[in-house]
């Protein structure tokens, strides 16, 4: 082979290396076109190498010369082309973090309603000198009626009102050919939290002072203002010398403190409890209507001996109030049904 054909096809061969490299748009592109040039088994470099051994002997030192500048030159070509893409690489890789840009905010949860009304009763009646108490929702007739002064001929206890429990025990007792034995204790799930009031002053001389915000349960239909589950908020204050107006002056004081800076009024009016005498219906007004709140009223006499307690020595009151309606009433919501439907786009409001 002459000189001049091999040296005219090595200036084609690099020519068209520094383009196919200059021209290369992505790692990809690049990688076949180093393939296609300098690859070590079939690349045109190689081929070209080949070709020198056909070159005349005398021509053999020029050709080798300008076959390393040929192999320089698309080495040089490439190496130029790996940087360009690794540069333009990088500048796209910071502009996907701007540190300067506001945070993706994540959406959270927050509290049910009704959570949120407990809390804040709570923390209201701890700054009156009430400490928040708990009691079980799984009862016995004991705390739940009896001790309560409410007696075993009374319609509250009527079975049908209550969720009584299907225990061991009571299905021993309907065995035992129907007569109440020794040590059997039917069971129900709380109809009140008056229960509390019994187990703490059971556990506590005077003087108490303590609220318990649960769950209480009676198979009513469920409606606008039912529910078979509810909340109530239960206060006792028993101590020397308490009185009715003591007992009106904590419950205004809850509400104002409740429901903001809008003026609050209590009115009771006379009623009935077997553990209270005497007994009122607590109503409140705010924003122009009166609203129930639940009953009140200064503990029964046989309830604190129930509980070993003196009533020469000591008077209290007791109040229980329903937690959804004051929820309500605060949200405007009319139906107590909502708060336990766990629809997310209602509950997401409050
Ligand atoms: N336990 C009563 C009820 O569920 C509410 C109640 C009334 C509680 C008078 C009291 C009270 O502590 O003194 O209807």
């Amino acid at each position: 082979m002459a000189l001049a054909d091999f040296v005219a096809e090595l200036d084609a061969l690099e020519a068209a290396a520094v383009s196919a490299f200059a021209a290369a748009k992505d790692a990809a592109a690049l990688e076949a076109a180093r393939v296609e040039f300098t690859g070590a088994k079939a690349g045109r470099l190689k081929a070209a190498q080949q070709g020198l051994g056909k070159v005349d002997k005398a021509d053999k030192p020029a050709a080798g010369k300008r076959f390393n500048e040929a192999k320089q030159a698309v080495e040089a070509a490439l190496a130029a082309a790996q940087e360009r893409m690794a540069k333009a690489d990088k500048p796209r890789a910071a502009e996907a973090f701007d540190p300067t840009l506001p945070g993706r905010r994540l959406r959270l949860g927050h509290l049910h309603p009704v959570t949120q009304t407990i809390a804040d009763m709570k923390d209201i009646m701890g700054r009156l000198g009430f400490t928040a108490v708990e009691g079980p929702e799984i009862e016995d007739e004991w705390h739940n009626f009896e001790a309560l002064n409410i007696p075993r001929t009374h319609p509250a206890r009527d079975p049908l009102d209550n969720f009584y429990l299907a225990t061991a025990q009571a299905g021993a007792k309907t065995q035992a050919n129907g007569s109440a034995g020794q040590g059997e204790k039917p069971l129900l799930l709380r109809s009140q939290t008056s229960t509390v009031q019994i187990r703490v002053m059971e556990g506590t001389p005077p003087p108490v002072r303590i609220i318990s915000l649960g769950r209480v349960y009676r198979p009513d239909t469920a409606d606008a203002t039912h529910y078979p589950m509810f909340h109530q908020i239960e206060g006792l204050y028993v101590d020397r010398r308490v009185t009715m107006a003591d007992l009106k002056s904590v419950l205004r004081l809850f509400c104002q403190s409740y429901f903001g800076k809008d003026e609050v009024h209590i009115r009771f009016r006379p009623s009935f409890f077997p553990f209270t005498e005497p007994s009122v219906e607590v109503d409140m007004n705010w924003q122009g209507g009166w609203m129930e709140m639940g009953g009140a009223g200064m503990v029964d006499p046989n309830v604190l001996r129930a509980v070993g307690y003196d009533p020469e020595e000591v008077t209290g009151f007791a109040f229980g109030l329903g937690v959804e309606r004051v929820c309500m009433r605060q949200h405007g919501i009319t139906d107590i049904r909502a708060l336990y439907e766990n629809d997310v786009r209602f509950l997401s409001q409050f």
